[in-house]
């Protein structure tokens, strides 16, 4: 299936997004009638992604997918995905993307929190645990869904301490003890650092 025209509404909360955010979306999305848009990350992270990929065909879960742009690459490539994403702005943005690209994974509004099932083959973790490192019970959410998570393969980016939105968390850790809190509470066994985005790394955890 080609590309659908974007409906107003769609390209209307897409600028109002960038009107609030220094004129950059936060990533590209795949469709051309917004191709030529500025953001904050194109494709560099899926690039450092694709060679580790593993499970093909198998099940992906994207956390706080945001528009989804993840979603729809893992996709192209045979990935049935899952894109859970809690904001129903972006939700609704994500839905909108997805379908006049005429992608098909499915899209949860909702908090990761609240998922039953985490069994997937792969997860995507990517510029998100540090969020809930701000708040008790946030971190707190994060152990239990760590704890809760039956991923065989999952990619983390972590944050990096100094940055100004983590002033006053409740917990912060600099990179190299997060992924190894992420791999303890997870149940890894492997830690691979894969690459740098900015200076923010990402790891595979198996
Ligand atoms: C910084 S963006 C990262 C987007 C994407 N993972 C990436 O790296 O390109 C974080 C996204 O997670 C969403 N989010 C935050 N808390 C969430 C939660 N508890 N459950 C699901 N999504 C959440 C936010 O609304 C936002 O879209």
């Amino acid at each position: 299936m080609g590309f659908q025209p974007a409906p107003d509404e769609l390209k209307r909360r897409v600028r109002a997004f960038m009107e609030k955010n220094r004129g950059k979306l936060y990533h590209s999305i795949p469709h051309p009638d917004f191709a030529d848009l500025p953001v904050a990350h194109g494709n560099e992270r899926f690039d450092i992604l694709r060679p580790h990929l593993d499970h093909p065909g198998g099940t992906v879960l994207d956390i706080g997918t945001h528009w989804g742009q993840f979603a729809h690459w893992l996709e192209d490539l045979g990935y049935r995905v899952t894109a859970v994403e809690h904001s129903p702005n972006f939700a609704y943005i994500a839905r909108g993307i997805r379908d006049i690209c005429g992608k098909k994974f499915e899209i949860l509004e909702t908090s990761v929190f609240k998922l039953e099932d985490l069994s997937y083959d792969i997860v995507l973790a990517l510029n998100i645990f540090h969020h809930f490192l701000k708040t008790e019970i946030g971190f707190n959410d994060l152990v239990a869904l760590l704890h809760r998570m039956k991923a065989k393969t999952m990619f983390f980016q972590a944050h990096v301490p100094t940055e100004k939105q983590m002033e006053g968390a409740y917990r912060n850790m600099e990179q190299d003890e997060f992924v190894a809190f992420v791999a303890k509470e997870g149940g890894f066994k492997s830690v691979e650092e894969i690459g740098q985005d900015g200076k923010r790394r990402i790891f595979k955890l198996c």
